[in-house]
């Protein structure tokens, strides 16, 4: 009796799958839109590779890139939700830059009544996004980033020197980790971390919470799956990704600093900081944004044009944001969870293409030996070593540390010279990591050339988007560039970075679902160079 009620019940429910989805699957067709063609079978398929975790995320972006082979862009059937899938750079161009005010948001769902920390630079919409990337922008400018070197070039020598105290081979993912976190603390909160001392087992809150945010337990991977299947009913029930206890730290780190600044009267140089100056002029000056908004669209240097392009709507009081304590708590949390796990991907890519090409790590060397014999290494150097940028340029290529994008269409689009529309609320799909191993933008994508970027000029636009493109860009982008450059500089110095036996290969990347981590690890054996 108990086996046929579970047979019935089982047969009812993959009978209501199959009406629900085979209603789906025409979705496309009828809104004559070009789409990918489904069955019932395949969408079944995707959803256990979700649910169970069984492939990369590169590899699942890569099928969706590869299901509308021969198609500019196309619909497809989603898990829960339909989306279209750009793969033609102008295309990608003209959602990202060129028709931007379209598709000016994420697609992610904002709480900022039951999750705070959700209401970030990231996360949030519209003039209220707008607002708040005007104010933040001044965060990263050439100014900013010259006097950051000097934390960035500290924090790079205490694993240099770390690494010399070692004589076994090394995970290269928490060593960089352990950099990335260190040097963004300090410049969200003036922090001094010490990380490194956590991979030798000192314990550290601070550095346990953060990397609390990227780790996919059981319990967290199924808040995912009911916030992307369920998002109303996981709304109004509370439920969110972000788990209580870290919320609850990052709060109160950011109110502690707070108080501690308003008691001592003292100013730091840091992220926090700047928002709390936000906070007080819009106290001060309320109405009076608009001036202050002039103040920082003309003082600013050349370099800087990008972060500052494009922001600017002329709508009355679209500028005006009211910085909140959960505000500086939700922006301080995204820099420190979003950046320190990019760059520090970013770099275990870079380590092992140069593990793996010698003679690109030879040059890089050369050129580093080259830069600094009658100079210390400085912002300056490192800004002038053409080929160091070409490598970083080609680790993003091949491994973008985020593989796809997405935005949100705000108002109906229609695809110039063509009949195609995309509506209001449609999802937005951009696949950067296929795009970018695609040979047809890059040829022998699989090959490791950092000769690709002797002429950045040279790239087809649309082709290459590891920080995205247009006014959502990474506002970080200069910042992680040289984050990624001042320890590869150190490194290199220092070390011949050589693949250690310990590492599994092939190489395989773990089924992970936000983050890419190489299967087992990527361990590195640092040789200390023996400079004549
Ligand atoms: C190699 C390292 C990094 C990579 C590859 C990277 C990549 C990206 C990408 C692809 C986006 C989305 C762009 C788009 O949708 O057009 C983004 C946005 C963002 N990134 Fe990064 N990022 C990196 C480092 C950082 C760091 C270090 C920080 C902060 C300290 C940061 C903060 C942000 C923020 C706040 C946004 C949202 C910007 C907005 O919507 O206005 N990123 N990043």
């Amino acid at each position: 009796m108990y086996i046929l009620i579970t047979a019935l019940l089982g047969a009812l429910i993959l009978l209501l799958f199959y009406i629900k989805t085979s209603q789906k699957l025409h979705y496309w067709r009828d809104r004559n839109f070009p789409y990918a063609k489904t069955t019932v079978f395949q969408l079944l398929r995707k959803t256990s590779i979700f649910v169970f975790r069984l492939k990369s995320i590169d590899a699942v972006v890569k099928d969706m890139y590869d299901s509308g082979e021969g198609l500019k862009y196309f619909g497809q059937i989603g898990l829960h939700k339909n989306e279209i899938v750009l793969r033609d750079p102008d295309i990608v161009y003209k959602v990202m830059i060129k028709d931007f005010s379209y598709f000016m948001d994420r697609p992610f769902p904002v709480d900022e009544k039951n999750d705070p920390l959700s209401a970030h630079l990231f996360g949030l919409k519209g003039d209220r996004w707008r607002a708040l990337r005007y104010k933040l922008a001044p965060t990263f400018t050439t100014g900013k980033l010259r006097t950051m070197f000097k934390q960035l070039a500290e924090s790079s020598d205490a694993i240099v020197d770390y690494i010399s105290h070692k004589r076994e081979s090394l995970d290269a993912k928490q060593l960089v980790y352990s950099y990335t976190l260190d040097i963004i603390a300090s410049v969200a909160f003036g922090m001094k971390v010490d990380a490194h001392k956590y991979l030798d087992g000192e314990k550290s809150e601070f550095v346990d919470m953060s990397l609390r945010f990227f780790q996919m337990t059981n319990r967290r991977f199924f808040k995912f799956i009911m916030i992307t299947f369920f998002e109303r009913f996981s709304k109004a029930v509370g439920i969110t990704l972000t788990e209580d206890d870290v919320k609850a730290f990052f709060f109160a780190l950011v109110k502690d600093i707070i108080a501690h600044r308003k008691d001592t009267g003292r100013k730091s140089n840091d992220f926090l900081q700047l928002m709390i100056n936000i906070k007080e002029q819009d106290e001060k000056h309320g109405a009076k944004a608009g001036e202050i908004k002039k103040e920082i669209l003309t003082n600013h240097e050349e370099d800087d044009k990008e972060l500052f392009e494009n922001l600017d709507t002329g709508k009355k009081g679209t500028l005006h944001f009211e910085m909140t304590d959960a505000h500086l708590a939700a922006n301080t949390f995204i820099f420190i969870s979003g950046g320190s796990e990019t760059t520090a991907t970013a770099l275990t890519f870079a380590l092992l293409e140069l593990s793996c090409n010698t003679a690109v790590q030879l040059k890089l060397q050369d050129e580093i030996d080259s830069a600094l014999i009658d100079q210390e290494l400085s912002f300056a150097t490192v800004n002038s070593m053409t080929y160091l940028n070409q490598v970083v340029l080609e680790v993003l290529r091949k491994h973008p540390p985020i593989s796809l994008m997405n935005r949100h269409c705000v108002q109906d689009y229609h695809i110039p010279g063509t009949d195609h529309v995309i509506r209001k609320g449609d999802e937005i799909v951009i696949p950067t990591s296929s795009i970018q191993n695609d040979p047809e933008n890059f040829p022998d994508p699989e090959v490791f050339n950092p000769d690709r970027f002797q002429d950045p000029d040279s790239i087809r636009k649309g082709t290459f988007l590891p920080f995205g493109m247009g006014p959502r860009f990474c506002i970080a982008m200069r910042f992680a560039i040289l984050s990624v450059k001042v320890l590869l500089v150190k490194l290199l110095i220092a070390y011949n970075i050589k693949m250690s036996s310990k590492t599994k290969m092939p190489i395989r990347m773990k089924t992970e679902f936000f983050t890419k981590q190489i299967d087992g690890g990527l361990w590195i054996d640092f040789e200390p160079r023996n400079k004549i």
